[in-house]
């Protein structure tokens, strides 16, 4: 059964096929993961029963045996997950998107520029942050968590506990600017006379948003709060 009182975190760590119904409702599990779910659906403007009808329609139809326990894994298998899943996957897309943006502000200029110029312009800051994001991430903090893994050292814990603050707060920062993206692109549709470039643009931006939000909850809600344990 679905629990209001549970976080937005925990529901989808045990129920991953809800982020279908909670993107759709706009809900943030990712940098609201640490929210309840009756606090969210305060915010909503929607019925509350109309949503928890739709989660528990997926709870009631999720294959239990294909849902992986990130629970019970060890943090530097996690850590692997990420690196060799999301990691890679934002690595690529924001190199395509990189190209195809700049690409569709050019030929759709005429047609198109104020819509594209704000893409362009929130896509450049997306990309410089991200990228600096995932150097320190790969550089500094899975390697501090996975040496405290190790060794137990309360003195990394500490240096690890100091890092995750800021980490969190790029994750809202990005979180943020996807959001101003998703109304600039009218939720990532392209317009009527759109070429096949534009409609990629926009499908990719929409899917690295969706990847992005997993990949922050894994982090947000299932490794960092493993350093508790
Ligand atoms: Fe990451
Ligand atoms: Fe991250």
């Amino acid at each position: 059964m679905i629990d209001k009182n549970k976080t937005l975190g925990e529901i989808v760590l045990y129920y991953p096929d809800t982020v279908k119904v909670l993107n759709g409702y706009k809900i943030d599990y990712c940098c609201n993961g640490h929210e309840t779910l009756a606090v969210a659906l305060e915010r909503l403007k929607t019925d509350d029963s109309e949503v928890i009808k739709a989660l528990q329609l997926v709870v009631d139809h999720q294959d239990g045996s294909k849902v992986k326990d990130w629970q019970n894994v060890s943090m530097a298998e996690l850590i692997d997950h990420i690196l060799t899943t999301h990691h890679v996957y934002m690595k690529e897309s924001l190199e395509e998107l990189n190209y195809i943006v700049f690409k569709i502000l050019k030929v759709h200029f005429k047609s198109h520029g104020e819509q594209l110029l704000k893409v362009h312009h929130l896509f450049g800051t997306l990309k410089t942050e991200l990228e600096a994001h995932l150097v320190k991430e790969e550089e500094n903090l899975f390697p501090m968590i996975k040496a405290y893994e190790v060794s137990g050292s309360e003195a990394i814990k500490k240096d690890i506990k100091k890092f995750i603050n800021d980490t969190e707060e790029e994750h809202d920062a990005a979180g943020n600017l996807f959001k101003e993206i998703e109304q600039v692109t009218n939720d990532f549709t392209a317009p009527e006379d759109a070429c096949t470039t534009y409609r990629r643009t926009f499908d990719l931006l929409g899917a690295l948003q969706k990847d992005t939000f997993n990949h922050i909850h894994l982090e947000n809600s299932v490794l960092f709060l493993k350093l508790d344990d």
